[in-house]
């Protein structure tokens, strides 16, 4: 393995701290690709210019299959090559250098490069793939010009794209044909791009608020037009939002997104060129669900809102992923919110961040949304880089106001247009543009771990005060923390008429604090955090009462729902730990909310779902996932029968409703999905019949696919043919054969390793397909109950794909290892087993650095 220490045998890490500037600049690069999926051969000129006084040599990254030629000013040269770095001497300030290299599209497994993807070719380059295509300085501080021109078969690949503007195409000799195409905007290399393929577009334009006119382009294969137009519909909408919102206006003639089948992760903001895991593209009612539609919307926009918050303005080094990251995570977020529910986008959002970045914090693969150091950076996408990132610019923007925070960010884009800026640069915009002080809120950009927050109102002879206390836990090279600005939205409750009073924004910036609350209630309820407006975990002394009391009144419909989770979790936490609980004051809350006619049924359905199984998990010192398993079933169940007749109006409401797509009609289905499941958790004869009949007669995928999760976790004979039927009508599609493994992971059925395990071996089960292999492997390690099965089954299964994918795919890989990492968290037979798999691994010959690096992190 090349890239270790030599004596150790370990990767080298790389530091933060570290960071130098590059020592020679590349102002443009030239481009000549003549393409062939077996042998594409990469001319390269670069114009490079000495950065500083230095005598240092030229340094460019090279993982290529084979260096043909090396040139400096037209004369061949005597470089080095070492280590995947290829040094070329020069003596003056500035130089021409020009290489000649051979890559291998289809024997590119890794999908980072240029690969083989269903016949066309297409790049990937962040964070670290441009050296797969050609030799060069591949870090995001070196800004060029790019012009490019592919040559290939016209009939292989009669479409031929790239970041920027076409120029120049023609016909070559033999069936070839040739395009060329400028971006006249300077980029690092993970931003570059390019496709060849047989494809077709739906094109469409827009009108930037300043009247130029843009060609957009959904480019897919011929079959799957149909599916772009709600793509077609999000991009629009982004561009005039980003507009309206930002003052963001796109600066290319031309925005095209291809749709790719095998991608390793979401999207790929490239510049005027974003490059698409087809799942974030194509969608219609019959193969794609709500969700699917919503997280289209969502990336869409991510990666169009990328172009000023990535691509104008981008990242120093990789350490500042979460400049770019977190921020247009928040730029999405908010989006979403706008075209939909603010509330129940804020709760999906606040979901998410706790299935994904609160165990990230809580483990041993914690790190701080900038990090300080890594052995591989694609281990950094992160839900803390992303998702908390997003939560610390939320926090700046609750604490700047809207106003502020608008001058921060246009002056953060004025300031940085066409450079390569750090975390840094954007807070000093923030305060330089609002003169509020954020020096202390720096602390969430540099310590990790989710701060604990315990809050209890008292009386004192002055009024009623709230005390507050924080705690931010030890991670790894961590051990000590300073307490943290904590922006918290409070206000109280008034018992007597269910009446807000005194709302408002306080910052906890101490260990502890008590603050005075003016105009308080008789009897007053606290309601904190009220739309999450912190990232933290808060514990109150709020009886079960008082919970039932703001999941009935509260105003705040984040902290409404808050307030009925809380209550829920308090329930199954006692039930867990006891062997029972009262379960009145759940059924009793979750009567009030089903009837309550003012409340949106999106909103309804989220606030009647129990937690799921491993947020239950996380709230626990030591986690039981049977006890976990029964206990939360049980809740269910008697939340099915007691509220029985309740679920079954719910579910007539709305089951003769014809498929349309808007937010009403969106929250319809989903509620009536969620009454099926607790009619079917009653244990109901006819639950089995109602969810046939459901996944038979519906007229769209969320439907068929929420039936088909209500029968998977029972026995019928209706659930075997309803997969049956499934897979027989969707066996062609991909995107929709991968929820077919998947609802069989999330199964709650005893036998689901089983299936699993057979799953794994179906023919259309395949590790090349990240999308396919996430379906199955990532999907079932979710399943609390079952991954955690006390025979170690469940983690061997893990181990075993993970290693078989590191041959082909280590970034991909290196994504499954995170669930064997929580073995703290559960009783030493289980910690035992994970451990070993984890020792298993780090013992394998040829281990990537990827997996290496999550792996022995994860045992410490
Ligand atoms: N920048 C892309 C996005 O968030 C994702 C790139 C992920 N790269 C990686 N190496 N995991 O929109
Ligand atoms: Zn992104």
């Amino acid at each position: 393995m090349l890239d270790v220490n030599k004596t150790t045998g370990a990767p080298p890490v790389i530091r933060r701290e570290d960071y130098s500037p590059p020592d020679w600049l590349v102002p443009d690069i030239s481009l000549d690709f003549r393409l062939g999926a077996e042998r594409t051969i990469v001319r390269a000129t670069l114009q490079v210019r000495r950065n500083g006084s230095h005598r240092r040599p030229l340094l460019l990254n090279s993982e290529v299959e084979a260096i043909h030629r090396v040139t400096l000013n037209g004369e061949p040269v005597n470089y080095w090559y070492e280590d995947q770095v290829l040094r070329v001497p020069i003596e003056g300030e500035s130089a021409t250098v020009e290489t000649e290299v051979r890559i291998a599209p289809r024997a590119n497994t890794q999908l980072m490069g240029l690969y083989e993807s269903n016949a066309m070719l297409c790049t990937q380059c962040e964070a670290q793939g441009f050296r797969r295509i050609t030799p060069f300085p591949d870090r995001p501080d070196v800004l060029s010009r790019y012009k490019l021109r592919m040559s290939g078969d016209k009939a292989l690949y009669p479409v031929l794209l790239a970041n920027g503007d076409l120029v120049a195409s023609g016909e070559g000799e033999g069936g070839t044909h040739w395009a060329e195409w400028h971006d006249p905007f300077p980029k690092p290399c993970y931003l570059f791009a390019m496709v060849a393929g047989d494809l077709v577009a739906n094109r469409d334009t827009f009108t930037t608020m300043s009247g130029r006119k843009v060609d957009l382009g959904i480019w897919v294969r011929a079959g799957d037009l149909p599916k772009t137009a709600h793509a077609m519909a999000s991009l629009k909408a982004a561009m005039k939002w980003d507009e309206e919102v930002y003052g963001r206006e796109y600066d290319l003639d031309i925005f095209n997104i291809v749709a790719v089948d095998d991608f390793n992760f979401g999207a790929m903001e490239n510049k005027g060129l974003n490059i698409f895991n087809s799942r974030y593209v194509l969608a219609d009612p019959d193969t794609a669900t709500d969700a699917d539609y919503d997280a289209i919307a969502g990336v869409v926009a991510h990666e169009y809102f990328h172009n000023w918050s990535g691509d104008r303005v981008t990242c120093r080094d990789w350490f500042q992923l979460s400049l770019k990251e977190g921020f247009t995570v928040f730029r999405d977020q908010s989006f979403s919110a706008d075209m939909g529910s603010h509330a129940v986008k804020r709760i999906e959002d606040v979901k998410m961040l706790r299935a994904a970045q609160f165990p990230e914090d809580a483990g041993p693969l914690a790190h701080p949304v900038r990090p300080d150091s890594y052995i591989e950076i694609s281990n950094f996408y992160t839900a803390t880089v992303y998702n908390k990132g997003a939560e610390v610019i939320r926090m700046m923007h609750t604490i700047l106001g809207p106003e502020r925070f608008r001058a921060g960010t246009d002056l953060y884009f004025s300031r940085h247009d066409g450079q390569a800026v750090t975390c840094e640069d954007f807070v000093k915009a923030m305060e330089d543009a609002s003169g509020v002080d954020l020096s202390h809120f720096r602390l969430w950009y540099s310590q990790a771990g989710t701060p604990r927050i315990k809050a209890r109102l008292v009386n004192r002879t002055e009024g009623v005060h709230v005390a507050l206390e924080q705690e931010v836990p030890p991670t790894p090279g961590q051990p000590v923390k300073q307490p943290m600005p904590i922006p918290l939205r409070i206000a109280l409750l008034d018992e007597a008429t269910g009446r807000p009073t005194d709302e408002r924004l306080i910052v906890l910036d101490k260990a502890s604090d008590e603050i005075a609350l003016d105009g308080a209630p008789a009897r007053p309820v606290l309601s904190i955090n009220r739309d999450f407006s912190a990232p933290v975990i808060v514990e109150t002394d709020r009886s079960a009462v008082d919970l039932a009391f703001l999941s009935a009144h509260d105003d705040d419909p984040f902290a409404r729902y808050e307030a009925m989770q809380q209550l829920m979790l308090d329930t199954l936490t006692a039930a867990v730990s006891t062997g029972g609980a009262d379960h009145a004051p759940v059924i009793e809350a979750v009567r009030q909310t089903l009837t309550d006619a003012n409340l949106d049924p999106a909103f309804i359905a989220e606030a009647v779902l129990l937690p799921s199984e491993s947020f239950i998990g996380d709230r626990m010192a030591v986690v039981d996932p049977e006890a976990i398993r029964a206990r939360r079933e049980a809740l269910r169940a008697d939340l099915g029968r007691t509220l029985e007749p309740l679920w079954r109006d719910a579910y007539r409401a709305h089951v003769a409703n014809r498929y349309a797509y808007n937010p009403a009609a969106k929250g319809a289905r989903r509620l009536k999905t969620i009454a099926l499941g607790y009619i079917a958790a009653t244990g109901a004869p006819d639950a089995a019949a109602l969810a046939k009949r459901q996944y038979d007669e519906s007229d769209n995928m969320t439907d068929r696919q929420g039936a088909l999760g209500v029968l998977v976790n029972g026995y019928s004979a209706e659930r075997d043919a309803a997969l049956q039927a499934f897979y027989e009508r969707y066996r062609t599609n991909g995107l929709v054969l991968d929820k077919w493994f998947t609802t069989q992971a999330l199964s709650t059925r005893d036998d689901v390793l089983d299936q699993v395990e057979a799953l794994a071996g179906h023919p259309d089960f395949t590790l090349a397909n990240p999308n396919r292999l996430r379906s199955l492997v990532a999907a079932f390690s979710v399943n609390q109950r079952a991954f955690h099965d006390a025979s170690g089954r469940g983690y061997r299964f893990l181990a075993d794909m993970i290693l078989a994918e590191d041959k082909l795919n280590p970034q991909t890989a290196a994504k499954l290892v995170p669930p064997l990492g929580r073995w703290r968290r559960f009783d030493e037979g289980r910690a035992a087993l994970m451990r070993a798999e984890l020792e298993r691994m780090v013992a394998t010959p040829g281990l990537s650095k990827d997996v290496f690096e999550q792996a022995s992190k994860s045992l410490a």
